[in-house]
């Protein structure tokens, strides 16, 4: 049994209880949803239910849902199916928004992490050729909440579409695509509890995309191929428990301000990224100066904590993170990074056990 503490939720969350049953539930049906006969009907009804429950978590109709294998495949049928000539997307998307297309153009964002709408505005009145605007719900490593209903309405006053990644949002804060006045928004299941490798394009009715993966005409084709049912049925069962998470967002936010106290009061030189913006009640992202985020890393590692970078190592070479070079963090500060994120099973005793690892490293920052 893996005994560590988990703390990284915005990579991935543990599967929810009620999801594995539904995913084992659906597994043990078996059957193909484009099949008349009864296997055929029971996993057919399995996907429309879940299709109702992803639906109505975001306050959509079931019929606006196209289920994918994941965001990035539904953000990747947002921005080049839409044939837009011109994408406008925020310098802290993630990388399969920034490179879903080439030549996309880039919304800078303030020091706070927050998409700079004047700049929207100077952007999307510089040139008249049908746009699309990609501006995330919130940001998966500072977990800063983007104004995306300001934006959506921005966009709409130039003609453009408004698409936005609500990965990290939904059973954090509450998503409702009627408030928020986008045409088009991606989910994944494996950040609230389902498993990965499913999840959703919510398409309002009315806009047209072309489809990126053509064959059955599965998913009214806009999606072709076998729909993932057990994957799609444990994607529903997480979404039927977003009510109840965003119940227990309160508990999240005292916990992670708990947290942020602690490491303030260890090491009142950490600086904590995103705070001066509205944020999601579970993120932390932390620079400890001089101390790499790698060291921290594996330093937490072997203590039975794992969180995440915001600098990510390839090839030998340190890159840093994309977001906060975005924010103007310098160099330096970015590389010594991490983000802790917390979720439905935290606890805290997770946040002791983080706080008496980082402190023999907190320590070793001071000495630096
Ligand atoms: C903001 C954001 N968008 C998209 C993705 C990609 O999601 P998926 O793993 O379902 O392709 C992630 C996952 O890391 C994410 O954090």
């Amino acid at each position: 049994m893996n005994t560590a503490v988990y703390m990284d939720y915005n990579a991935s969350t543990p599967i929810r209880p009620e999801a594995a049953a539904a995913v084992a539930a659906a597994l043990a049906i078996g059957g193909n949803p484009s099949s008349v006969h009864g296997h055929g009907r029971a996993a057919r009804r399995l996907v429309e239910d879940a299709r109702e429950q992803v639906a109505s978590a975001i306050g959509a109709p079931a019929a606006a849902i196209v289920f994918t294998s994941g965001a990035t495949e539904a953000n990747t049928l947002a921005l080049r199916g839409s044939g837009r000539a011109r994408l406008l997307v925020s310098a802290i998307e993630h990388d399969s928004v920034r490179h879903a297309v080439p030549g996309a153009e880039i919304i800078p964002v303030t020091p706070a992490g927050i998409i700079d709408l004047e700049a929207l505005k100077a952007l999307l009145a510089s040139d008249s050729r049908p746009a699309l605007v990609s501006i995330m719900l919130a940001n998966n490593e500072t977990g800063v909440i983007q104004p995306v209903a300001e934006a959506a309405g921005i966009a709409h006053a130039h003609g453009a579409l408004a698409h936005s990644d609500a990965v990290q949002a939904l059973g954090r804060i509450p998503v409702d695509v009627n408030a928020l006045g986008v045409d088009l928004l991606s989910l994944s299941a494996h950040k609230l509890g389902g498993p990965a490798g499913v999840g959703a394009l919510y398409r309002r009715e009315g806009i047209a995309l072309a489809a990126q993966l053509l064959g059955g005409g599965q998913e009214r084709s806009q999606r072709a191929g076998t729909e993932n049912v057990s994957g799609i049925a444990g994607f529903g069962a997480a979404a039927a428990l977003v009510a109840g998470d965003l119940e227990n967002a309160r508990r999240l936010a005292d916990l992670r301000n708990g947290l942020e106290t602690k490491i303030k009061s260890v090491a009142p030189h950490a600086v904590l990224f995103g705070t001066g913006a509205p944020r999601l009640p579970n993120t932390v992202y932390v620079a400890l100066p001089d101390i790499s985020a790698e060291t921290q890393i594996m330093t937490l590692d072997l203590a039975g904590v794992s969180v995440s970078a915001g600098a990510a190592c390839s090839s030998g070479k340190v890159k840093i993170s994309a977001v906060l070079s975005a924010m103007g963090a310098p160099a330096d500060l970015a590389r010594s990074a991490i983000r802790v994120s917390l979720g439905w099973a935290s606890t805290p005793a997770d946040i002791d056990r983080f706080m008496t690892a980082w402190t023999g490293l907190s320590a070793r920052s001071l000495a630096a």
